[in-house]
């Protein structure tokens, strides 16, 4: 590829570094890109809500723009977000966030995520996660320059990371921790008493353990325990939380980070020069919702668990055995009795029967043998799903 400096023949690699280039691109892309393409397609790939945002949270942004809010605002966020926020931390979780230096408002969790990795790592620090993930949690680390080191989780264990397995991992080069419960893909939520044991070990290896809890309000029938909560965890958990799941929010680009001042500041050193400030209108939405979502949040839930009953049912009527999630918006089944890659299975649901699911195997190596299915979508749909789902397992039965 030439780049026409003084007639120079440079190749692609030149041009970018490195780092990037070790980077593979999104495998939920990758598939999304064929999707577009295809009419008539079911869709149960995206992780996000089907509903429009509430329309009073539209509304308070809507009467901003109106007002003429279109400014920059603090780096940190809006003054009165982080009030509220750390109203909304107090009252759910008893965890005091001083407003002016521990929390931070981002553009989504995608970005507190970044922050977190670079503000933290130094070039060969070791992060322990689970494997499968989502899908930023290892690249991010990798740009950051650390290393990721992945903890294999399987149905059997519920898809819980084990403590054990974490402390095996410990080198000293192990800087965090990061965990997401409720998890995508897998829709898992750890128990308290296991989530303990990792702040044991966080203790006494002094690791900082990033935690992803962007579906915290997302749990049927069990509670979420936010890590920070723990006990002398404050100091060493960097909460990562966000408004695009709960809220159904997706398209706002907002989201916050809660942590000790230090690392804060050094957050919003690197978000000051790359982002400056999360989107003013959003902002002023994200204080309606944590002022009067609650109502609208909680029906949601409601909704999506109907949806989980009949998808997890469903799946295991059709013979693919689907541990049951209890948190997030995603089932996980086992594709393993077709015989069929994780990849092979979604490419072929989706030409043949025009059902978009997710590979495991983009999760992480342990995803394989697994898809996973998004059930934020119509019971329609998903009826409608699992019935071309049917007709696709019973014809590639293996006898
Ligand atoms: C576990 C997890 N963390 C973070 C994100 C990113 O969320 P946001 O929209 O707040 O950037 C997602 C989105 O799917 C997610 O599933």
């Amino acid at each position: 590829m030439s780049t026409g400096y003084q007639g120079q023949q440079k190749t692609y690699r030149n041009l970018t570094s490195q780092r990037v280039n070790q980077i593979s691109p999104s495998g939920i892309r990758r598939f999304f890109d064929l999707i577009a393409s295809m009419e008539g397609v079911i869709s149960l790939g995206v992780g996000e809500p089907d509903f429009a945002t509430p329309w009073h949270i539209r509304e308070a942004a809507i009467y901003s723009l109106e007002k003429g809010y279109t400014m920059y605002t603090s780096n940190l966020g809006m003054p009165e977000l982080r009030q509220e926020l750390s109203r909304y931390l107090k009252t759910n979780y008893n965890l005091e966030y001083d407003p002016n230096g521990e929390l931070l408002i981002t553009v989504g969790v995608s970005e507190a995520l970044d922050l977190a990795t670079r503000a933290i790592l130094d070039p060969g620090d070791e992060v322990i996660m689970p494997d499968p993930c989502y899908v930023a949690y290892s690249p991010c680390v990798a740009m950051a320059g650390g290393t990721p080191i992945m903890v294999p989780t399987s149905r059997e264990e519920n898809f819980e990371i084990s403590p054990t397995d974490i402390e095996a991992r410990v080198t000293d080069k192990t800087k965090a921790i990061l965990i997401g419960y409720p998890a995508n893909p897998t829709g898992a939520v750890m128990p308290r008493d296991k989530l303990s044991q990792i702040a044991e070990i966080a203790r006494r290896h002094q690791l900082l353990v990033i935690s992803d809890e962007i579906y915290a309000k997302l749990v049927y029938g069990v509670g979420h325990t936010c890590f920070a909560t723990l006990p002398d965890m404050k100091e060493s958990a960097i909460l990562l939380g966000g408004f695009s799941k709960a809220y159904a929010m997706t398209g706002w680009r907002i989201g916050y980070a809660a942590a000790n001042r230090e690392i804060i500041a050094a957050m919003t050193r690197i978000h000051q020069y790359t982002i400056m400030c999360a989107p003013t209108m959003a902002q002023v939405a994200a204080i309606e919702a944590l002022k009067s979502g609650e109502e609208d949040a909680a029906e949601m839930v409601e909704d999506y668990n109907r949806r989980r009953l009949v998808m997890v049912k469903g799946l295991n009527d059709i013979g693919l055995p689907c541990f049951e999630p209890k948190g997030a918006f995603y089932a996980f089944p086992s594709i393993k009795s077709t015989g069929m890659t994780s990849e092979e299975f979604a490419e072929r649901l989706l030409v043949e029967e025009k059902v978009a699911v997710v590979p495991g195997s983009v999760f992480g190596q342990c995803g394989e043998g697994y898809i996973r299915c998004c059930y934020a979508t119509s019971l329609a749909e998903i009826e409608e799903a699992l019935s071309r789902m049917k007709r696709f397992v019973n014809k590639h039965k293996r006898v």
